[in-house]
């Protein structure tokens, strides 16, 4: 199965995603998360991508489509991806039909999770990660079991985006409306677009796109 899990920042597409991995041994594939590894390595894309992302811009359709690309060849064809962050405009839509085209894939679903964007502000700010697995949490909606250790891992050390202030976030969110929201009727038109009410809690969340894949 492929899907995509398409939503403004802080839709909470990372945190589903993580969790139908769990669930499925689906594998996620999140733009965001290849670009920050990039940044971090200081390869020639992350050198490229950093102003960009750190300004809450998007980085160019060639960039992303060629890291989903490389992802896509580098997996079995049994094991089912999940889109996270990826495509984000109708260029990188189209470039999407090609490579699963390439692949032999067909795409399954594009679950929307439909969120109020204001609440959306508080959820990005909040945000913290286990610096070693990735796993993600926040101050107020998901704190680790233990203060301060993680609950998958046990490690000590969380970061923070440096993308995730309000300032950038409000960038973020009117490059999604801009150009990201547009690319839905490309979707509706072939039958596979589902919405799901992204402000319930993350279980009530998760067991809705659980409904959708098990449809
Ligand atoms: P990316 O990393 O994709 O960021 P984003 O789209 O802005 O989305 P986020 O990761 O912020 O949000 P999310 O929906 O994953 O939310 P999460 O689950 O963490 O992209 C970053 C940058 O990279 C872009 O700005 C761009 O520059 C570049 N980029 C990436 N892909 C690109 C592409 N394809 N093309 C061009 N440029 C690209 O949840 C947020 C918080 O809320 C968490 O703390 C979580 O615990 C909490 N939470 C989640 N769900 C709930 C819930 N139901 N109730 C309460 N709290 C919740
Ligand atoms: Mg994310």
């Amino acid at each position: 199965m492929n899907i995509i899990l398409l939503g403004p920042p802080g839709a909470g597409k990372g945190t589903q995603a993580q969790r139908l991995v769990e669930r499925f041994g689906m594998r996620q594939l999140s733009t965001g998360d290849m670009l920050r590894a990039a940044v971090k390595a200081g390869t020639p894309v992350g050198l490229k991508a950093k102003a960009v992302m750190e300004a809450g811009e998007l980085v160019s359709d060639e960039i992303v489509s060629a890291l989903i690309s490389d992802e896509l060849a580098a997996m079995g064809s049994d094991v089912g991806a999940i889109f996270d962050g990826y495509p984000r405009t109708e260029a990188q839509a189209v470039s999407l039909e090609a490579i699963l085209d390439s692949h032999g894939r067909k795409l399954d679903h594009v679950i929307e999770l439909d969120v109020d964007e204001d609440a959306l502000v508080e959820r990005i700010t909040g945000r913290f990660t286990c610096a070693s697995c990735g796993k993600g949490y926040h101050d107020r909606f998901e704190r680790p079991e233990k203060e301060g250790v993680c609950d998958k891992c046990g490690s000590t050390e969380f970061k923070r985006r440096p993308d995730d202030n309000e300032e950038t976030v409000r960038t973020r969110m009117a490059e999604y409306r801009a150009k990201t929201a547009p690319i839905l009727p490309f979707y509706e038109k072939n039958g596979i677009v589902s919405r799901v009410d992204g402000m319930a809690d993350m279980d009530a969340v998760t067991a809705a796109i659980e409904a959708i894949l098990n449809r």
